[in-house]
């Protein structure tokens, strides 16, 4: 099998449509796959246990610095200003730097503010619905689950109204680029208007801070240090990137996989209740993240059998871990009444999803508020034929037609 492997594209629109049988192959196979990335070819570790054991791994780094050399870097992501900023991303640091961003970003994701932005969510998706016609066929992407979470974030960030529009602009382009060199270097004007726009706000937020994210990032500070302005811009563009789309996706996958099971849409229908498990098991079932962040080997170690070079990287397929039925019973069924589900759809040890409840609290009331307004909803057009969006990353469909 090892020749067959690098055949597998695992970013391509038609790998990502049914990748089941072949993570199951995967999983089967004793050491580990090897599948191309952007940097050449990468392992592919698809079980379970293995998964835990890495991402508890500390000589699995998500610091591209650590192994590559600053013209590298400044080839894949371009020197610029907004990158350098980016770079400074939580999601590409190992301990301490980690630790310490982690624990400054933490007072902004606080239960008590969960409970603020749930009725703000709830607000904001009944608006939205407002504005889809009675009945008619829509593109759900489009009209409902994009425009969700985008609405959620710029208020959650406190970006002023008039400016949402051209924000939203800014983060889909920055969002679409990443993984492409070309792209990349090709909106670095654009990014260096982001930049002055995200500097004019932070300015704006010390001297008048108000009941927003960027406000509460300016003031946290933990063991005595705060984040700087270079972290700050970071950790703003950072949020953007890791809680837009994968909402998006959690909320159209969500309503992929029920059309694709009539029995659970039913059931969840009758029973509104069961809408947290519902969430649940479509993190795991199709969730909104095909694998986690590339990682990069910092030393010559043995891991689980297989011997790593430094150098080499690394991806963790969370949606093949979620469907490995060593650990959960009758993986490959769609069952929203699962119990006692412990998927990896949100990562697993520092890099744990910040975001999680958020997304939870989106996704839940998202599909249970839709489906409420519109009980007859359904697909229309063959599931099969859908289009998966490419990206080594995320996984989430092109456009989901309904009929309301
Ligand atoms: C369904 C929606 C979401 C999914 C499936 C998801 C998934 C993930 C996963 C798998 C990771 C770990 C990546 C890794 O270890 O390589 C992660 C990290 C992260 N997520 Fe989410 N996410 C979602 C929504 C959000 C939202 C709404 C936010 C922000 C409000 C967010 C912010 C973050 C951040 C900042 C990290 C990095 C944490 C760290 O490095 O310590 N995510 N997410």
């Amino acid at each position: 099998m090892a020749q067959d492997q690098y055949e597998y594209q695992i970013s391509s629109p038609e790998f990502k449509a049914n990748p089941y049988p072949a993570y199951q192959k995967f999983r089967e196979t004793p050491s580990f796959v090897q599948v191309p990335s952007p940097m050449g070819k990468s392992y592919f570790i698809t079980r379970r246990e293995d998964a835990e054991a890495a991402l508890r791994e500390p000589r699995f780094s998500t610091n591209p610095h650590t192994i590559m050399p600053p013209e590298l870097i400044a080839q894949v992501f371009s020197d610029t200003e907004f990158m350098r900023a980016f770079l400074t991303s939580m999601m590409l640091q190992d301990p301490p730097d980690h630790t310490r961003l982690r624990r400054l970003v933490n007072v902004a994701f606080t239960p008590r503010k969960m409970e603020m932005w749930a009725g703000r969510v709830q607000a904001i998706t009944d608006a939205l619905l407002d504005e889809l016609p009675a009945y008619g066929a829509i593109d759900l992407i489009e009209s409902f689950a994009y425009p969700l979470p985008m609405r959620v974030f710029s208020e959650v960030l406190g970006i002023p109204v008039p400016d949402r529009e051209q924000f939203r602009v800014w983060s889909v382009s920055f969002g679409d680029s990443l993984g492409d060199p070309v792209k990349t270097h090709s909106i670095q004007p654009q990014m260096a208007d982001f930049l002055q726009y995200i500097y004019w706000l932070i300015d704006e937020k010390t001297a008048h801070p108000t009941q927003d994210l960027i406000s509460d990032l300016i003031q946290a500070e933990a063991e005595g240090t705060r984040l700087n302005r270079q972290e700050l811009v970071g950790m703003i563009i950072t949020l953007l990137i890791a809680g837009n789309e994968t909402t998006v996706n959690l909320i159209s996958n969500g309503m992929y996989v029920l059309f694709q099971h009539p029995e659970q849409l039913a059931l969840l229908k009758q029973d509104p209740t069961l809408i947290k498990g519902a969430v649940e098991e479509i993190l795991r079932y199709r969730g909104a993240a095909t694998n986690g962040s590339e990682r990069w080997v910092q030393e010559d170690f043995e891991f689980r059998g297989h011997h790593f070079k430094k150098g080499e990287s690394v991806y963790i397929s969370i949606a093949s871990v979620n469907r490995d039925a060593a650990y959960c019973p009758h993986a490959e069924t769609f069952d929203i009444t699962r119990k006692d589900n412990q998927h990896l759809a949100f990562g697993f040890g520092i890099h744990y999803c910040l975001g999680a409840p958020l997304a939870r609290i989106e996704g839940q009331i998202a599909i249970q508020s839709l489906l409420r307004r519109y009980p007859n909803i359904r697909a229309n057009a063959d599931l099969g034929s859908l289009r998966w969006r490419p990206g080594s990353t995320l996984l989430g469909l092109e456009k989901l037609p309904v009929t309301l």
